[in-house]
């Protein structure tokens, strides 16, 4: 194992009914005016706005609103944002929505702690940040973990550049998840939910080094039961418990807590994603899913044992004595299954996207470019691998 540090400063407030102390969890980290940010019509629609409302106003705290956040949100949204809350002098940033809010709120708090610098810096990878204005959410959707990561990613409507900027400061003050707040959830957007969290777990599993016993079995049970919980989704959408079991591991999954010992994970199947993304506005989880099986079956020989011991825990493959090889792809295949049981798509055709060779090119520029050159720890990719997976995934 490696040393590790372990930070989670999020205060989670979990169960039914939540966001009723939405007022007294603001007014606890010193929030006294506030900006509520949320997405399109979801949240207006369930009346989740006026009861976050309804809670503030009881502790007499002053707020104004911004909706409008798009899913893979854009930079323009976010610069409304920061204009919006220096016009009102925002002290604090409350999310009401799934990863596109929490993020957009994250991005908007670092503009407001800088404000004669541009946000997009950040994204850029020109600078650091020095500070971020406190952000709390009510989460909506089991999916992004933005909740409690130290991550934002936003895309740039005008280059389609879609850039994350991860730093402890801008981890949320305060989670606020209500499970039956995700009930109105469409089935393609929980199941892209189930799978971006397993996504998670995996980026930090499938790793080279460094990985504890205490993490993998986490990390294994994380994996077992949002498959279990997924599929029960997939047919009964109001289970609450089964709600409740995903939208906890989705914040576990990405708060760090499976990456504790290892190298950092390897996330090449997040950064490709994030190309498609950019490029084409898929929802970030079906993306995901149409990228992992080819990812998987170009890196699988370098990370075997990974591969194996992921066949048999997670996927249930039996050692029939077939050896690693067979173990392995059939692991993957298994997972190939459970996507489609789950309406995931398994390539870039099924995701609704046929990219030319030439943008699969600029896709793997791109994703080098946000690399810095190279990605990975199952195995190290280059240009020229991001390429051939991509291929691969049509
Ligand atoms: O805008 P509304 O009307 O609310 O609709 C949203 C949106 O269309 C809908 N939705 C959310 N809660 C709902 C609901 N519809 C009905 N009932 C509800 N209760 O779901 C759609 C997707 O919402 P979004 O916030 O985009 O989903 P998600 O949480 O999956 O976030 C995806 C974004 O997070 C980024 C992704 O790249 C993507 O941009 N990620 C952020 C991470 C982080 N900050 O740590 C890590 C992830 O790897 C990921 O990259
Ligand atoms: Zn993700």
């Amino acid at each position: 194992m490696f040393g590790f540090t372990y930070y989670t400063p999020t205060k989670v407030l979990f169960g039914k009914d939540g966001e009723k102390q939405v007022g007294k969890l603001v007014a606890e980290f010193g929030g006294t005016r506030v900006l509520i940010h949320y997405g399109g019509k979801s949240a207006l629609k369930s009346g989740l706005i006026d009861r976050v409302k309804a809670a503030l106003d009881e502790e007499g705290i002053f707020h104004v609103e911004l909706g409008g956040v798009v899913p893979n949100p854009h930079l323009g949204k976010v610069r409304e944002g920061i204009e919006l809350a220096k016009e009102n002098g925002i002290d604090f940033l409350l999310a009401v929505g799934g990863g596109s809010v929490i993020d957009s709120s994250k991005a908007i708090a670092y503009a407001l702690a800088e404000p004669d610098k541009d946000v997009w810096e950040l994204f850029e990878a020109k600078r650091p940040a020095k500070g971020c204005f406190p952000v709390g959410s009510v989460l909506t959707i089991a999916a992004a973990g933005s909740e409690m990561s130290n991550s934002c990613v936003i895309t740039n409507e005008l280059t389609a550049e879609k850039r994350s900027y991860n730093d402890d400061i801008a981890r949320p003050r305060f989670a606020v998840m209500n499970p039956d707040l995700t009930k109105t959830l469409p089935d393609y957007q929980t199941e892209s939910g189930c799978t971006d969290i397993m996504m998670h777990t995996m980026e930090r599993y499938f790793t080279q080094g460094g990985n504890m016993e205490v993490t993998d079995e986490i990390a294994e049970g994380i994996l077992r039961t949002v498959m279990k919980y997924a599929e029960i989704l997939h047919k009964d959408p109001e289970n609450y418990e089964a709600r409740a079991e995903v939208m906890w591991a989705g914040s576990l999954a990405h708060n760090n807590l499976t990456g504790c010992g290892n190298d950092g994970g390897d996330f090449v199947t997040h950064m490709m994603e994030h190309e498609l993304g950019g490029m084409f506005d898929v929802t970030h989880g079906a993306g995901l899913a149409a990228i992992w099986p080819s990812w998987a079956r170009y890196v699988y020989k370098e990370c075997m044992p990974r591969f194996v011991r992921y066949a048999i825990k997670v996927m249930g493959v039996k050692d029939e004595g077939q050896g690693d090889e067979a173990i392995a792809l059939e692991g993957i295949h298994q997972m190939e299954e459970f996507y489609h049981r789950i309406g995931m798509p398994i390539n870039m055709r099924e995701l609704g996207v046929e990219p030319t060779d030439e943008q699969i090119i600029a896709m793997a520029e791109s994703c080098e470019r946000a690399c810095g050159g190279k990605k990975g720890s199952a195995k190290v990719l280059y240009l020229q691998d991001m390429i051939e997976v991509y291929r691969m995934a049509l």
